[in-house]
């Protein structure tokens, strides 16, 4: 299914707009089975979500108590250091909404990052509880998107892309520092319910249109890759990031 794409005025209005939409979604998914799964990714998106979702009325409006939150990605840091994405969700969103502590799924990078990762898939697998073979299925994975096309902590060309079989793996050669992460699959992404990228400012128009230009090479492009058999890809951008994709 081709991406969706929707642009807003200014970032402002992007972070409403994608509160709602997770709020929506979070509602859908509390109805329909007494719970919401959603994986957040790092970068400008933490604070994107986080004042939206934190703005009231909405922050009122949801039942917080039925989510669980995991990592698209995580850089293996402490978690106290200002490069964690974890870190950075507590300080700006955990702390201002009550999610119960133990509903929220930091890595464990207290290990080695392989261990991490494989200690981070039986989390996963412990509450989602999968079928035998079957992958766990977000209801929600929320993506950035580098301007080399890299989402969660896939980079171009990346023998990562590859994985068909691991749902969490360590790499330890990120182009994006800190070069050593921990980072949910293609096939784990790709089997959740709904995807959405979050682009903003002058710095992205190039990659949105380049992620929209059906003349480019998927592989050169982790982002393109994200493309859900049994699920929705949306792309929340603003009009900035829209300028070269002639969709302003
Ligand atoms: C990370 C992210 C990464 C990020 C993109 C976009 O941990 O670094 O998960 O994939 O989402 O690099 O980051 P910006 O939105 O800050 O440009």
């Amino acid at each position: 299914m081709r991406p969706k794409i929707k642009v807003f005025k200014n970032r402002d209005e992007l972070s409403a707009a994608l509160a709602a939409h997770v709020a929506h979604l979070a509602a859908r998914a509390c109805a329909g089975q007494g719970r919401f799964s959603i994986a957040l990714s790092g970068g400008s998106l933490i604070e994107i979500i986080s004042s939206g979702l934190c703005s009231d009325p909405l922050r009122g409006s949801i039942d917080w108590s039925s989510w669980h939150v995991f990592w698209a990605d995580e850089r293996w840091v402490s978690s106290s250091s200002p490069l964690s994405n974890y870190g950075l969700a507590a300080k700006l969103f955990f702390s201002r909404v009550s999610i119960p502590r133990d509903q929220i799924h930091a890595t464990d990078n207290a290990i080695k990052p392989s261990e991490t990762a494989k200690d981070y898939e039986s989390v996963l697998a412990k509450i989602f509880q999968p079928p035998e073979g079957r992958m766990p299925r977000f209801d929600l994975i929320l993506l950035g998107v580098g301007e080399d096309g890299h989402t969660a902590s896939l980079f171009p060309d990346h023998p990562v892309l590859a994985e068909r079989r691991a749902w969490v793996v360590s790499v330890s050669d990120a182009p994006k520092p800190p070069p050593i992460r921990i980072t949910m699959t293609l096939p784990l992404i790709n089997n959740a319910r709904n995807l959405v990228f979050v682009a903003v400012g002058p710095s992205k128009a190039d990659i949105v249109s380049k992620v929209f230009n059906p003349q480019m090479q998927n592989q050169e492009l982790p982002a393109r890759l994200v493309n859900p058999s049994d699920g929705e890809v949306q792309w929340f951008v603003d009009r900035a990031a829209a300028t070269e994709s002639g969709r302003t």
